[in-house]
């Protein structure tokens, strides 16, 4: 695949946390692909701020260590591995305290994008804003990075977005959705506006409704602690699936501008209807043989969802009457990610009654095997009289792109250049944070005011078969996982 890559100016970037999993995993690797593409300009620096007492090699040691788990050998020469880490330095940092400060505000250079990215505890972020400011060390210019969870609910997301503005203007905030950078994510917004072939037929006149379906075969092993208080609905559909909802549900923005795409987003979320609660099923995984969700999470009695799925409404013009489902969970059959819209049937059938069991499907696979499928009816080929069947127009970006395809970027690659590049577009805006919580605090105080235990389901299945009999209840059905 050619990828342009687009010049920035030289930078000056501060992970906060800069030892951690998100930075060692995302964050680092991420940077080093783009030093590799020539995105790094000279003299642009990273460094690293925790509260170990490292020195600057010891933190370019555990940089290289970093690299070489998360990135195969073949993609990690040893002369491009060693120059990057020539540009990584490190500051011993409280960031509740006064240490390290002066430290940090004496490395930093004028004249150079300074970026602050905070990959720590969302209990921190109140406070290394209010140490950015107070030891002059963001300067005007300044850009902050703050990673999900945005809050814990609406109350808390508000706190965040008073603390943080006392700081910062909102043009300096980036307030991540990893979603939002992944290329299938982009993507929907050029299939949708980039084409003049959807978009007319992009509404309850022709489409009967929308699936969207992220689901993982992990567990939550490792994060109970923290996934035990948050489960799939704050997880991951307060932020990720509610962001994909935005793409395919808003109206064309007048322009790929960050206000005018995040105005469009923003009057979705307003638009949605309370969710009733026969229209939300929650589930826990518990099977045989295998640690169920509770042994995970160390606690018997969770009655945390680690599956949901939910039908929502919007009423606006364009949607009215068609449904969206959207359902997450975790330890199910198979990890993918896919929207599927599908079409209504053709109103009359010339080759009687047929078409009514055809239906046009465009399925976007945002992952693994990234691409799109639109099933179309045609003639059973044959002497046989019409017979009509259904059959694939399949696109795989493999195939389209070429074999360089699995250079496809990091989804933090796309956003920590947008961050030294200036652009908000592929990040959420504080009030459309604050609408996503309005929504999602209500549905579950609701569940929890009745003491809601979620359905149990099998690791390795589609979740629980409650979810299926909410589709067949209404003569539909879930789209298949599988990988
Ligand atoms: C994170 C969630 O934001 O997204 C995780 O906290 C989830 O629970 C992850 O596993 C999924 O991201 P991806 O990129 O693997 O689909």
């Amino acid at each position: 695949m050619v990828s342009r890559v687009i010049p920035v100016d030289s930078f000056d970037l501060v992970i906060f946390g800069g030892t951690g999993d998100l930075a060692r995993r995302k964050i680092l690797p991420a940077l080093f692909h783009r030093f590799v593409a020539g995105q790094m300009p000279d003299g642009a620096r990273v460094i690293g701020a925790a509260r170990s007492e490292l020195t600057d090699d010891e933190y370019r040691d555990l940089v290289r260590e970093a690299l070489t788990e998360f990135i195969p050998e073949d993609r990690l020469p040893d002369d491009q591995l060693n120059a990057f880490i020539e540009r990584m330095g490190y500051v011993c940092i409280d960031a509740t305290g006064e240490d390290g400060w002066a430290d940090l505000k004496g490395r930093m250079r004028e004249d150079v994008v300074r970026a602050f990215y905070f990959s720590v505890s969302p209990s921190l972020f109140g406070a290394l804003a209010e140490r950015l400011h107070e030891h002059d060390v963001a300067g005007p210019n300044a850009r902050i990075v703050v990673e999900k969870p945005f809050g814990h609910d609406l109350a808390s997301a508000r706190s965040l977005n008073a603390t943080l503005r006392e700081h910062f203007d909102e043009e300096q905030i980036y307030r991540i959705d990893h979603y939002l950078g992944k290329e299938t994510v982009q993507n929907l917004m050029a299939v949708r506006f980039g084409n003049v072939l959807f978009e007319p037929l992009w509404n309850s006149q022709y489409v009967d409704h929308i699936q969207i379906t992220v689901a993982e075969t992990v567990g939550v092993g490792g994060r109970g602690s923290y996934y035990d208080r948050s489960g799939a609905m704050r997880d991951m559909v307060q932020n990720h699936l509610m962001q994909l909802f935005c793409l395919i549900a808003m109206e064309p923005p007048s322009r790929f501008e960050p206000d005018a795409v995040r105005d469009e987003k923003l009057k979705v979320i307003r638009a949605l209807e309370p969710v009733q609660p026969n229209e939300i099923v929650r589930g826990q995984y518990a099977g045989d043989g295998e640690p169920s969700y509770r042994d995970d999470v160390e606690d018997p009695r969770s009655r945390t969802e680690s599956f949901i799925a939910l039908k929502l409404h919007l009423s606006n013009w364009r949607w009215a009457g068609t449904p969206f489902y959207l359902r997450t969970g975790k330890k199910l059959r198979a990890r993918t990610s896919e929207i599927a819209v599908v079409f209504k049937d053709a109103p009359h059938s010339i080759f009687g009654g047929e078409t009514a069991r055809h239906r046009n499907v465009l399925a976007i696979r945002l992952q693994p095997n990234e691409g799109m499928t639109l099933r179309v009816t045609i003639k059973e080929p044959g002497p046989g009289g019409m017979r009509l069947v259904d059959v694939p127009l399949d696109m795989t970006f493999a195939d389209a792109l070429g074999p360089d395809v699995e250079d496809v970027p990091d989804a933090y690659e796309r956003l920590v250049m947008d961050v030294i590049r200036g652009n908000q577009t592929l990040f959420m805006r504080g009030d459309e944070v604050e609408a996503a919580w309005a929504w999602t605090d209500p549905v579950i105080a609701a569940w929890e005011a009745r003491s809601d235990v979620p359905k149990p389901y099998e690791p390795g299945s589609a979740g629980p078969e409650d979810a299926a009999v909410m589709m067949h209840r209404e003569g539909r059905k879930w789209r298949e996982i599988k990988a």
